[in-house]
């Protein structure tokens, strides 16, 4: 049971998830096995990517995308001390791994409109060292993809979606995360579909594939598709222990996979429930006789069909002096809070540990300032709210007055 009267997500798991797990410890079969590579193989399907491979974290899956792009079988790879861009309202770890693989990171404003990259900011600090854009799709958001597209296409850019928070969402008909060169899914709690923790990497190229079956597990070739002709090189090596190339163990076991596998299955349904829910609260909200503007709520944008990860709301700039007792009191209050992922990321103390270059970022950061003073969201339900617990929920938002 969550403290919470309205929490981020109210039961994470449902009694068939739970049936799924159990059936799996039963089988004795607990690493990696054919249930992962069944949900791999149709989640590849669905969203339409040549392949997808399931990891332990959203995290983990950044990090194969990171060390996947500059390892030395990709023939496009970036080096030691290129730059990256990224938008300044992201994650940690949509950052750290690039970093921790080479690259220096240069921060991008974002849209009000959409949370996403600023493409206005990204041209101007777009730069000949510039080889990786990391996009962060906040909250299902994104930006004009096609426009960013084709910076990368005409400048050998290589291209990461951070779908980390946007499982489900569509642009243009095409699903998030199969727009560029590595797309990047968390299960964590209250996202989209959860296993509690895991995460899942889609890629368009079947030798990004074999480097990311390799990195996934140790730099072995025990994954690969095509594995006796890659044995076959190495003839006087031991076939079963064969290591062709750097790696991590980022796994996921096979009853994370069970519980991602059997909600997956579902999103279909529960993104339209998430929908109806934060259209109900967004009507009763403007229509409630307390309503004074108080709040931007963000809508879908740019072609986008957002699989909404929350409600993303902008307090409007008057009311929003003491925006944090604000959000402590609605929280006391039983609607739980957070900031849009980490506010604007220069503003982190880890950011300033590192000493980064700093582009001007007062000057030209000044949206993902504004989404950090002002910034924050609330959860979406996988079932279909009633009116009383939007009532709640709105009587609560516009309550204490700040
Ligand atoms: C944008 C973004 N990227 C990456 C992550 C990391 O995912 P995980 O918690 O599964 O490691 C998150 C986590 O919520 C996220 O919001």
């Amino acid at each position: 049971m969550s403290k919470f009267k309205f929490p981020l997500l109210f039961k994470g798991f449902s009694e068939s998830d739970k049936k799924k797990a159990i059936e799996i410890i039963k089988s004795g079969q607990i690493t990696m096995s054919n249930i992962t590579k069944k949900f791999e193989k149709e989640f590849a399907k669905t969203v339409g990517a040549k392949y997808a491979l399931m990891v332990n974290s959203g995290s983990s899956a950044n990090l194969l995308a990171a060390f996947a792009s500059c390892n030395p079988i990709r023939k496009n790879r970036f080096s030691y001390g290129q730059e990256f861009l990224i938008s300044a309202v992201c994650w940690p770890t949509s950052l750290w791994p690039f970093v921790q693989a080479g690259l220096k990171p240069v921060f991008v404003d974002v849209d009000l409109d959409t949370l996403n990259i600023s493409i206005k900011d990204l041209k101007r600090k777009i730069n000949s060292k510039t080889k990786v854009i990391v996009l962060v799709h906040v909250l299902g958001l994104c930006s004009d993809l096609d426009e960013i597209r084709k910076i990368c296409k005409k400048r050998k850019i290589i291209l990461i979606e951070d779908s980390c928070e946007a499982f489900g969402s569509i642009y243009k008909k095409k699903f998030l995360g199969t727009l560029s060169d590595f797309g990047t899914y968390s299960f964590y709690y209250s996202h989209q579909i959860t296993s509690g923790e895991g995460g899942m990497i889609v890629c368009q190229d079947s030798k990004d594939y074999e480097i990311l079956l390799s990195l996934r597990a140790h730099g072995w070739t025990r994954d690969f598709i095509n594995r006796k002709s890659t044995e076959k090189k190495f003839p006087k090596m031991d076939k079963r222990f064969l290591f062709i190339n750097s790696g991590f163990n980022l796994r996921a076991t096979e009853i994370q996979a069970a519980i991602a596998y059997n909600q997956f299955k579902k999103f279909k349904v529960k993104k339209e429930i998430r929908k109806y829910n934060k259209n109900l609260i967004h009507k009763k909200l403007i229509s409630h006789k307390k309503w004074k503007n108080q709040f931007t709520i963000i809508n879908e944008n740019h072609n986008t069909d957002p699989n909404w990860f929350g409600i993303p709301i902008l307090i409007n700039k008057k009311f929003s002096k003491n925006k944090n007792l604000y959000l402590n009191k609605l929280q006391e209050n039983g609607v739980e809070n957070r900031p849009i992922i980490s506010g604007n990321f220069v503003n982190q103390p880890s950011f300033k540990l590192y000493k980064f270059k700093n582009h001007n970022y007062k000057k030209t950061l000044k949206n993902s300032q504004i989404i950090h003073d002002r910034g924050f969201f609330i959860g979406l339900q996988n079932h279909k709210i009633s009116n009383n617990l939007a009532n709640f929920v709105v009587e609560k938002l516009l309550k204490i007055f700040i």
